[in-house]
């Protein structure tokens, strides 16, 4: 049986069903379903913050059910990465939940989603091969995979996914479409704090220093695209203004900054229709991305 949490801080829903197993879950959707509900899945690693819950209000606004999954999925973490320290506060991420209209929240362990002899992977052949993955070289496998489970377990008609993980949802895409899988993928885009910079569970890594040089990701980016709409066309003139910028700022170390082909990720060297810009830093100890659409 699901596992039923009582409200106490919110007007609009009394119960946010809490679900663990993954057959549970399963079940449960598929029960939906034959009651002619639709279910909405936000895939999140947790700490939720805006640019969670706005994804949230998306699912609520596309279907009668939404289900929100909270795991922080060891595979797409590599040795030296992380996992251990990534943010987690369950308690806190069920109440913005269940204000956001949220109906379940799945949060299977890590020994149900990986038990004993499993051996499955789902991994793309190019897409991986650019920005994020060249540092991180099995990350984009390990996302492929949880979101396949992820997708398999809730049986959503429709998953909704960030723009701030611009790598991350084509790839899905990419996956979707290549597996013929029977979800449709919904964008969302990226939510930014008042000066600019993206949110991010990780920004809480940050101290106040490094928070104010952060914000040079979103001061390159908008740099670059007032190059682009000016009517700059190399990206190699776009790419040396933004390192200028972030190298400028204290404790940062760049770990890629490129302009590509928003469906391939391929290098564009000239911007001879619209591109996107990403760019990933290391501010202090922390890995922060963000990209913006460079429209000449
Ligand atoms: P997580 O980093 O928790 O992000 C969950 C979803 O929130 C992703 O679709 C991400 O793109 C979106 N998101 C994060 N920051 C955002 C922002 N500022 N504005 C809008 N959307 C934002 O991405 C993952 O988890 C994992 O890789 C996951 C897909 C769950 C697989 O484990």
């Amino acid at each position: 049986m699901a596992n039923q949490i009582k409200k106490f801080n919110s007007k609009e829903r009394t119960t946010i069903e809490c679900i663990q197993s993954p057959d549970e879950m399963q079940n449960h959707s598929k029960t939906l379903r034959a009651a002619g509900e639709t279910v909405a899945l936000v895939p999140t690693m947790g700490y939720f913050h805006e640019g969670h819950l706005s994804l949230m209000h998306k699912g609520r606004a596309q279907c009668s059910r939404v289900a929100v999954s909270i795991f922080v999925n060891p595979t797409q973490f590599g040795p030296n990465e992380d996992f251990k320290t990534y943010p987690r506060d369950l308690t806190r991420d069920l109440n913005l939940a269940r204000e956001a209209g949220v109906d379940i929240v799945f949060t299977p362990r890590a020994e149900d989603m990986y038990p004993a002899g499993f051996q499955t992977e789902i991994s793309l052949q190019r897409l991986p091969k650019h920005l994020c993955g060249l540092s991180r070289p099995t990350h984009f496998a390990g996302v492929a995979t949880v979101v396949t489970k992820l997708l398999n377990i809730v049986q959503p008609h429709c998953a909704i996914f960030g723009r701030k993980d611009y790598q991350q949802l084509t790839v899905i895409r990419q996956m979707v479409s290549d597996l013929n899988m029977d979800v449709t993928i919904i964008d969302a885009p990226t939510v930014r704090e008042a000066d600019g910079l993206a949110m991010s569970s990780r920004n809480t890594g940050l101290s106040a220093g490094q928070r104010h040089s952060a914000l040079c990701l979103y001061q390159a980016l908008l740099h670059a695209r007032n190059m682009a709409s000016g009517g700059v066309s190399d990206s190699g003139e776009i790419i040396a203004a933004a390192r200028e910028i972030i190298t400028a700022a204290p404790e940062t170390e760049i770990d890629y900054i490129a302009v590509v082909d928003p469906q391939t990720l391929d290098d564009m060297s000239q911007l001879v229709g619209p591109a996107r810009m990403a760019l990933a830093v290391q501010v202090g100890g922390v890995r922060l991305i963000d990209n913006m659409l460079l429209t000449p």
